[in-house]
């Protein structure tokens, strides 16, 4: 593993190697052991061109306790943001840094950063996908769940970064992926081909449909980052694709409910059902920062 720019990057060997060191680092953490020589004097850069609350203290919070520094790079500051190249700001960066993480719009900017530099580069999330999250999100059904073996994923609502992320987290790890979505929002279609060639996949504009039998219910917002000019013609795309009370009866009695967070109550996720499984969703919340250090062991160490 050289970098983390999509999750389609990962074998499932490597997939499971992260998610195994994830969990170590957060019993060692539990009780109380020093973590601050695994990535000591190690400096990572996290450029960030759009908003973040979990990303940004996961990894900030992450280097710090695995010894290392974080550097906050907003596009505000950055000369990138007043048009200096991706390929030069990679090769300066990589003279000083050990690693970067990125969270931007184009997935390209991210591919071509590690492509122009040396150092390793982390996809903080992009318009396409979000690998780091679905890391955690895989930790916490496995934690809850025990295994992935037979289980079955659900996502409801916008066919978007998380959703592209989560249906190859499912088919890596051997999980059934169903994905209810509104026509013209559905997932990526190159990546809907290979999930349905390489694993359970199904889609439908049922919600009730795709939640049916679903050991994990998984939605996130209905306008992501960048898309908040679309806000009134999402809200009326997306009505009835919300993960309510009618959504879990069809999933099973034991389903955990995951988003990525920030929610909107109200939206894709009732403020009931929120609360009824917020014991899981804050706990894959806090996952993000086991997680991303097991991460940033695999790739700055
Ligand atoms: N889930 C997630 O990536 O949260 P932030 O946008 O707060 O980083
Ligand atoms: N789909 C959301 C995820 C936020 C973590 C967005 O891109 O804004």
């Amino acid at each position: 593993m050289k970098h983390l720019l999509k999750l389609a990057d990962l074998s499932r060997e490597e997939i499971l190697s992260v998610l195994n060191l994830a969990d170590q680092l957060k019993y060692e953490r539990a009780k109380g052991v020093d973590q601050s020589g695994y990535l000591k004097g190690k400096k990572l850069g996290m450029i960030f061109t759009k908003s973040s609350t979990r990303t940004r203290v996961s990894f900030e919070v992450g280097m710090y306790e695995l010894g290392g520094y974080a550097l906050f790079l907003s596009d505000r500051d950055l000369q990138i943001g007043r048009g200096e190249p991706v390929e030069d700001t990679a090769r300066v960066l990589s003279r000083m840094l050990d690693g970067i993480m990125i969270r931007t719009f184009a997935q390209k900017e991210v591919e071509d950063l590690a492509k122009y530099g040396s150092i390793p580069v982390i996809n903080g999330l992009t318009d396409y996908c979000h690998p780091c999250q679905v890391l955690a999100d895989l930790m916490t059904i496995r934690e809850y769940k025990g295994t992935f073996k037979g289980l079955k994923l659900c996502f409801i609502g916008d066919g978007n970064n998380m959703a592209n992320s989560l249906m190859v987290g499912a088919v890596k790890t051997g999980m059934k992926f169903s994905i209810a979505c509104p026509k013209g929002y559905e997932p990526d279609a190159a990546l809907t081909a290979w999930a349905k060639k390489e694993g359970d996949f199904f889609m439908t504009e049922d919600p009730a449909e795709a939640a049916k039998d679903a050991d994990a219910v998984y939605t996130d917002v209905w306008a992501s980052m960048g898309q908040e000019g679309e806000k009134a013609k999402r809200e009326k795309a997306f009505k009835g694709f919300c993960v309510n009370k009618e959504v879990m009866a069809a999933a099973k009695k034991d389903a955990v409910v995951l988003h990525c967070l920030p929610a909107h109550r109200g939206e894709e996720i009732e403020a009931d059902v929120f609360e009824a499984h917020a014991k899981e969703i804050f706990d894959e919340a806090e996952n993000r920062l086991h997680a991303q250090k097991a991460v940033l062991c695999k790739l700055l160490k």
